[in-house]
């Protein structure tokens, strides 16, 4: 397998953009304007990705729609990460049979991280043929001159060869989170976590330079921008692969130091790399959001061991307990899985008394879910569904009682909040550590910062009223 970075040079990426400009020339010549869906399935990475493959359509002249019924173009980004997320991607590009019939000449592509599986791309040759093209997220910077060949030629296309992963600058974008943006700091992962397919289909950790992470970010923040979150799959050894002495924590506050009023924050940091250096750097600057997402996958040790984490329970709760000391009110969030291959009873005990000693604001739930090509997939795996599936329903009521009294303590507290769009009649804002509150209020607010004094909550949320004192 071939390992190092290609990095696409900026000829290459206006060889692109002039395939943009040729899309465009064709569908002016019929006297159209076409129109284009792009849905997103799995994580964050792919919604910023989505976002890129947004801003080339729209660069083709493209007006982005909001259903596949009668669009021109429907591009599938999606996510392999467990079987389930699959099986949803399969029924739906099923179905994509029919809006293909209902309108002539439809161009159906898929994407994002199955595309990196060998199996599927041969599944979708072989049993849905009504698919005309497939790309790997290597391989996004060229969607261009794949659609534009779809278009021309008429034959399907496939660019999902194997490699360590490309970094393309300077492609164009159409955002949607309006005050709050995503900013891919770095692509990839090197960690072979024994259950994650994500190496094998991102390929090697690879960072991008932080001048052109600055540039975006002052952009943004000059666009009205007020909530970035850096983007990674192990955000904490960003830099690594350059060699300009330019860690994580040094990233953070470069972008801490750029003038406006914005706030920070990332995802994913994983333990085996975090640092004191990142938390005090967090602790150091207001402009950086005092929320942690940092998973632990199992609470006991010999899991951890079989999962290829390379750290154990006591070296977690010890960067827990380090990141609390100089974040009071710090809001920590994390991933776990439960019915790890070989996952004894006790293990998964010491899952819960891991979470009860943390108490997490919030936790993302998972069964583990065999992906082929990863050694977990080959473990032996004894416990029945049934018994995984009752650990996961204990460990999810924990959690929900743990993230009700922490909601409760909110109640009578006041919080500098961003107030961010509306929902059924309210106004709704986030704390800075990314709680929803809903309150009453004018839309005009939208856009600001607010005082807001917690009166009520819920599991899930907070309601509030403005405090101008
Ligand atoms: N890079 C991030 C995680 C990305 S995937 C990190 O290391 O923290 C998001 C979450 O999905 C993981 O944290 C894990 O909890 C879950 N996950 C990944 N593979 C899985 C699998 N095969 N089965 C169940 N859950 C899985
Ligand atoms: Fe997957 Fe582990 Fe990499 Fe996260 S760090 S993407 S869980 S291999
Ligand atoms: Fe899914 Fe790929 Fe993200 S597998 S979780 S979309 S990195």
């Amino acid at each position: 397998m071939n390992t190092k970075t290609t990095r696409i040079t900026p000829e290459q990426v206006d060889e692109q953009l002039a395939f943009c400009d040729q899309i465009h020339a064709l569908w002016t010549a019929r006297g159209i304007t076409p129109k284009a869906y792009v849905e997103t399935y799995g994580c964050q990475q792919n919604e910023a990705d989505s976002e890129r493959i947004r801003g080339m359509l729209a660069q083709a002249g493209y007006a982005i729609c909001d259903q596949a019924e009668g669009a021109d173009v429907v591009v599938m980004n999606t996510c392999a990460i467990r079987e389930h997320a699959e099986q949803r991607v399969f029924g739906n590009l099923g179905a994509l049979t029919h809006t293909k019939r209902r309108h002539e000449g439809q161009k159906i592509f898929l994407c994002g991280c199955m595309a990196g599986q060998e199996h599927v791309v041969e599944r979708i040759k072989k049993s849905y043929p009504h698919v005309d093209g497939v790309f790997s997220t290597h391989h996004l910077w060229e969607f261009p001159s794949l659609l534009y060949r779809t278009l021309t030629v008429k034959k399907r296309v496939y660019a999902t060869a194997d490699e360590a992963g490309s970094i393309a600058e300077g492609l164009p974008v159409v955002r949607s989170g309006g005050l709050k943006a995503w900013v891919s700091i770095m692509y990839g992962c090197n960690n072979f976590c024994t259950y994650c397919i994500v190496p094998y289909v991102r390929g090697r950790e690879r960072s991008r330079l932080p001048e052109d992470v600055l540039a975006e970010c002052r952009e943004l923040i000059a666009s009205g921008v007020k909530d970035i979150t850096l983007l990674g799959q192990n955000v904490n050894s960003y830099g690594k692969d350059l060699g300009l002495g330019v860690d994580f924590a040094d990233l953070l506050s470069m972008i801490a130091e750029l003038p406006g009023e914005f706030l920070i924050r990332f995802m994913t940091s994983h333990p085996r790399d975090a640092s004191h250096k990142l938390f005090d750097t967090m602790a150091k600057y207001p402009k950086i959001a005092k929320q942690l997402h940092l998973p632990f996958q199992s609470g006991s040790s010999r899991v951890l061991k079989a999962m290829n984490r390379h750290y154990d329970r006591e070296q977690y709760l010890e960067l827990v307990n380090y990141a609390k000391s100089v974040m009071p009110g710090l809001v920590l969030t994390s991933d776990v899985i439960v019915g790890f291959p070989g996952e004894t009873a006790e293990e998964f005990e010491e899952t819960l008394t891991l979470i009860e000693q943390v108490r997490y604001d919030s936790l993302f739930t998972f069964i583990f879910s065999p992906r082929k090509g990863t050694p977990a997939a080959s473990m032996e795996d004894p416990t029945p569904k049934q018994e995984k599936n009752e650990r996961f329903d204990r460990l999810c009521a924990l959690q929900n009682a743990i993230s009700e009294e922490i909601h409760n303590e909110y109640v009578g507290k006041t919080f500098r909040c961003l107030v961010d769009g509306t929902d059924r009649g309210h106004i709704t804002a986030r704390t800075e550590g990314g709680r929803l509150v809903r309150f009453e209020g004018s839309e005009d607010l939208i856009g600001t910062w607010q005082n807001i004094t917690i009166t009520g909550s819920t599991t899930w949320s907070l309601v509030g009223e403005m405090n101008n004192e």
